[in-house]
């Protein structure tokens, strides 16, 4: 067998010497994993007879089983197994794993690549620690539809972000490399094009074009991929007609073949056995078949591979080299985790103790917390708050904890968690602050309201805390509507009326429409769900000790009507751009084309400037570049930082372009009155694109350049070319 599967030879060599040595049923035994829900729980037949599979080898992995006890009694049972081939733990550790960090939407917003990795790295060294060898995170999706609910769990809309953003999370959960028991194995998933899941719901069939596939919803994975993601799993839709499981054009052909992956794929759970409801598969044997001959290498959930493989290797159905490769590559990631030498290494409980009570894991959360804050609106600069006037906190998420955490959690005691109102009343004189809950998201009686008014009729300034409870955004959690839930403008009208400047934290897990807020608010702040930190980090960003810095990573629409809306559209043969007549225009007869707030938008405390903006040559060849320098001014009274975004139009191509692309971007800190040079640099890489045939390639042309704060907030422009 040639070598696929990994670049260290002395692991290569011990894999085939395993290989060697293995029955089909160990083999096939390595590429099912089981959940442990049912094996925590009392004891059942189901129970019984996973853990005996789990002793004759038949297992390699286990998902949901976390903490240093629970994984050693199982890795126990499998040293009892003829092979003593350990097992891998893995868990949905999607933002933290004790440490409850930022939801993954969230921390897009921060544009901080460091801090990202930093939070990643958090909740690796948190999990590794409490017996878990991998994660199902990254999610990498591109999602430009928040009907969808998980697009809480990926890094918004843009496949250049999303592509820097997945590769910081893969380092941040992996390292540079595995083996070290801080590290623990990422997952790029779902592959692919999950987030495009027709009308937003859950679990949907996806179509369309190979290009629009290449062009927006791969790149984050091929990113992922490049930095070495360990492992990937498939998705639960159909890509163009045929299930992500059993499709050997995205495992085989783009993912193992073109970008020569090394790592290996799960399904996703059950996903082999679904290929029957979609009418792909007549039986779980036939679906079986399918899956394991497009690539698709562990079986999560199904029992397919466990079940059936073993009998259709001998009947001939299967090729051995499939199985082969794919028990080659789950067993190369058991060595370089080290489990071959020492299996109970990551099940250690006084590290996990000493682990899981660092108080420096706060420290992080609240840092990437504070940076996934965005500033939506400050009218007459409301914000931040003058810290002796009398507050009035309201509303039904003030004095919330299990909401800040979103719906991926494994730690589920809240208690510790920090509220905004908690937030508030460490850093405040306790007379300083009020509050009235008035109600839930979904119900604010009258009297609620009349309570939360009479209230706020006795304070300076009102901080309303609405959005969505933890269970409103995330898997399987799509809706329609997408307007703040509930009686919640309501409220916001009622405490409105009373004259008071009201100042709305919106927590949320995906982007919600809140038109009468938008129009009528003194300030927004999108704090979406941040995780046990939430309250200190709101509190940071209202009492002005951190200026807001984050930028949306994903469009808000102002209806529903319109998604999806993202802001790297083509520009249609007839454009609207806000002239009177919309008449057989690109428009809607109902409503505006603009979002409520753009990808990238978001405001800080201060100001800042650009100007002077030049390129050293305006003409360039495929193998030259381009300096582009500008400068930069913090012309505000606060210390702050700004998200610099360079956006590029290809004018005319052999594919049309969008508008415009986010093609680099600098995050910079800038004192009061502090003026910097910026350089970006653009060669022919920025300028490439995939053609009609899928090919990357540079075309000679005219280039629009674009620098600004936000994708409609464009500041300085020019135009260059390539030949
Ligand atoms: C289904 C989800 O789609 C996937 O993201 C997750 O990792 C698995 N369940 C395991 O919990």
């Amino acid at each position: 067998m040639s070598t696929l599967y990994g670049q260290n030879y002395v692991i290569e060599k011990r894999v085939k010497n395993l290989l060697n040595k293995m029955s089909i049923e160990e083999k096939i035994g390595q590429l099912n994993q089981y959940s442990g829900w049912k094996l925590t729980g009392p004891v059942s037949d189901r129970r019984t007879n996973r853990e005996q599979d789990i002793r004759n080898g038949w297992v390699g992995s286990m998902l949901n089983i976390k903490g240093p006890n629970d994984t050693r009694k199982m890795q126990e049972m499998a040293m009892q197994s003829r092979l003593k081939i350990p097992l891998l733990f893995g868990l949905d550790v999607i933002h933290g794993y004790n440490t409850i960090l930022p939801i993954p939407l969230a921390e897009a917003a921060s544009w901080d690549l460091d801090a990202i990795k930093a939070s990643a790295r958090l909740a690796a060294k948190e999990a590794a620690a409490s017996g878990i060898h991998w994660t199902f995170a990254p999610m990498v999706d591109i999602a430009r539809d928040p009907r969808w609910g998980r697009i809480m769990e990926g890094a918004g809309e843009d496949p250049y972000l999303g592509s820097l953003i997945a590769k910081a999370r893969v380092k941040g959960f992996q390292s540079d490399q595995l083996g070290d028991t801080l590290n623990i194995m990422a997952c790029a998933k779902h592959f692919a094009a999950y987030g495009a899941a027709i009308a937003g719901r859950d679990y949907n069939a996806v179509d369309m074009s190979n290009l629009e596939l290449w062009q927006t919803y791969l790149p984050p994975f091929k990113a992922a991929s490049e930095a070495g993601a360990a492992t990937f799993m498939n998705s639960f839709n159909t890509v163009n007609g045929i299930p992500a499981t059993g499709n050997d054009y995205l495992l085989r052909d783009i993912l193992k073949g073109k970008w020569n992956y090394k790592g290996f794929v799960v399904s996703d759970w059950n996903s082999i056995g679904e290929m029957m409801q979609w009418g792909y598969a007549k039986d779980t044997a036939d679906a079986a078949l399918k899956a394991i001959m497009a690539g698709c290498d562990m079986d999560m959930e199904a029992s397919a591979y466990r079940n059936y493989l073993v009998k259709a290797v001998k009947e001939g159905k299967v090729n051995m080299n499939f199985i082969n490769e794919a028990v080659s590559r789950v067993l190369y990631k058991k060595f370089e985790l080290g489990l071959f030498d020492d299996p109970f290494r990551f099940s250690d409980s006084a590290r996990a103790q000493r682990v899981l009570n660092d108080p420096e894991n706060k420290v992080i959360a609240r840092d990437i917390a504070k940076k996934s804050i965005v500033l939506l609106k400050n009218e007459n600069e409301v914000l931040p708050l003058s810290k002796n006037k009398t507050i009035a906190v309201v509303g039904p998420l003030a004095k919330a904890k299990r909401d800040m955490a979103g719906s991926w959690t494994v730690n589920t005691d809240s208690s510790s968690f920090i509220s905004l109102y908690e937030g508030l009343a460490t850093r405040l004189n306790p007379n300083q602050l009020l509050y009235a809950k008035a109600g839930t998201v979904l119900h604010s009686s009258d009297n609620e309201i009349s309570e939360a008014v009479a209230v706020a009729n006795k304070a300076d300034i009102v901080i309303l805390a609405i959005g969505e409870t933890w269970d409103m955004s995330g898997e399987s959690k799509s809706r329609t509507s997408i307007h703040l839930p509930g009686d919640q403008e309501k409220l916001f009208e009622a405490l409105k009326q009373t004259g008071k400047p009201v100042a709305v934290v919106l927590m949320a897990g995906r982007p919600l429409i809140f038109n009468t807020i938008a129009a009528n608010a003194n300030a927004i702040l999108y704090s979406w769900w941040l995780g046990s930190e939430a309250g200190n980090a709101i509190a940071d960003v209202l009492l002005g000790d951190y200026n807001p810095s984050g930028k949306l990573p994903c469009t808000f629409p102002r209806s529903e009507g319109q998604i999806p809306l993202y802001y790297n559209y083509t520009n249609t043969g007839r454009p609207y751009t806000n002239q009177k007549n919309k008449l057989y225009l690109s428009s809607y007869i109902d409503e505006e084309n603009s979002p409520c707030y753009a990808f990238g938008y978001g405001l800080s405390y201060t100001k800042f400037e650009y100007n002077n903006l030049h390129l050293n040559k305006q003409t360039i060849n495929v193998k030259d570049s381009i300096i582009v320098s500008f400068e930069i001014s913090n012309t505000g009274k606060y210390e702050g930082e700004e998200v610099i975004q360079l956006y590029l139009r290809n004018k005319v191509a052999s594919v049309v372009r969008p508008l415009k692309e986010l093609k680099n971007f600098r995050k910079v800190k800038l004192n009061k009155g502090e003026t910097k040079e910026i350089r970006f640099v653009i060669n022919a890489k920025k300028l490439s694109f995939y053609n009609r045939k899928l090919e990357w390639v540079t075309e000679p042309g005219s280039f629009e350049l674009m620098i600004g704060s936000a994708s409609d907030d464009i500041r300085l422009r020019t135009n260059f070319s390539l030949h």
